[in-house]
């Protein structure tokens, strides 16, 4: 009892940076959480809590509140799932690091959601190449409250597990969606383009240049298109797509998507920044779309 789970970062080797993967199920050995490690947890949780007043979606926003979560303590997942028991039946696992990708599907369908049981170091605070606690935790919790994304998430780890049985390009097709809508996602609100991804919420500076620079594109939601592009892991992204609800989102994701990925196995990928002729784009600071050669 109490052995302290291990943190599972990437490894330096000679070929580089590599990513290390684990599928042990932990407890969350909350007690072993030192102050530096609370104190990173409140410097970006207020940090963040700020910056996306006025860019995270209403239901993010909201569902944060819901769950009573402050900057005082790093949260116990066990509150948390008392919460989510009851509104979504959602549960968070304590994990060391990166799931393999089946193993992360599998979750995901049984409306288990893997969350790092450690926090990033003070030096990391600004960056971190992995997820840790906070970009699980901060980042994606919240909209598992959410009845319409939270069955989406779950619908995803099926449609994982299928497209796992599939091969190697469906795999491929399917983790853009996932990156472009749950990590990178853009949903179009009343008052005009706000942030659901975790991958933005969780960043302070991708949180501001998602919305407000003029260099990335900002293209309507389009399901072939979306799993066709590349997408950067290593800097901000070149390309958001934007929905117009999360209902949108369901109802794209309903039909089985086997014949899709027959048809899009010939065609070539899209460079991450690329606009095309056929793309919707939105305007940045109104929200409003155009097709492109629109002043945007
Ligand atoms: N309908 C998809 C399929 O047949 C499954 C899926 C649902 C994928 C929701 C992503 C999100 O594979
Ligand atoms: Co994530």
């Amino acid at each position: 009892m109490n052995v302290q789970p291990r943190r599972v970062e990437h490894q330096q080797t000679d070929k580089g940076s590599v990513p290390v993967y684990t599928t042990a199920v932990v407890e969350q050995p909350w007690a072993g959480y030192t102050a530096a490690d609370h104190a990173t947890w409140a410097t970006l949780f207020k940090r963040q809590r700020e910056v996306l007043l006025g860019r995270a979606c209403r239901e993010f926003i909201d569902n944060q509140q819901r769950f009573g979560m402050t900057p005082d303590a790093i949260p116990k997942f066990d509150d948390l799932n008392r919460v989510l028991k009851k509104v979504t039946g959602w549960e968070l696992i304590g994990v060391e690091g990166l799931l393999p990708e089946l193993t992360f599907f599998d979750h995901l369908a049984n409306r288990r959601f893997p969350v790092t049981w450690w926090i990033r170091r003070p030096e990391q605070i600004d960056y971190i190449s992995e997820p840790d606690l906070f970009h699980d935790l901060f980042g994606h919790v919240p909209l598992l409250l959410n009845p319409l994304f939270g069955d989406y998430m779950q619908a995803y780890g099926a449609g994982g597990v299928k497209a796992h049985g599939l091969g190697a390009e469906a795999l491929v097709n399917l983790t853009r969606l996932y990156w472009y809508t749950v990590e990178f996602g853009l949903i179009k609100q009343n008052d005009g383009l706000r942030i659901y991804g975790s991958g933005i919420v969780s960043s302070k500076g991708e949180s501001i240049h998602c919305l407000e620079s003029p260099a990335p594109n900002r293209i309507g939601f389009d399901m072939p298109r979306i799993m066709r592009t590349r997408y950067r892991i290593d800097s901000y992204q070149k390309t958001y797509f934007v929905i117009d609800s999360f209902e949108q989102l369901m109802n794209a994701t309903q039909p089985d998507f086997t014949a899709l990925y027959v048809e899009l196995a010939p065609q070539e990928s899209i460079p991450a920044g690329n606009v095309l002729q056929s793309d919707f784009v939105y305007h940045r600071g109104t929200g409003e779309g155009w097709a492109k050669d629109g002043d945007v």
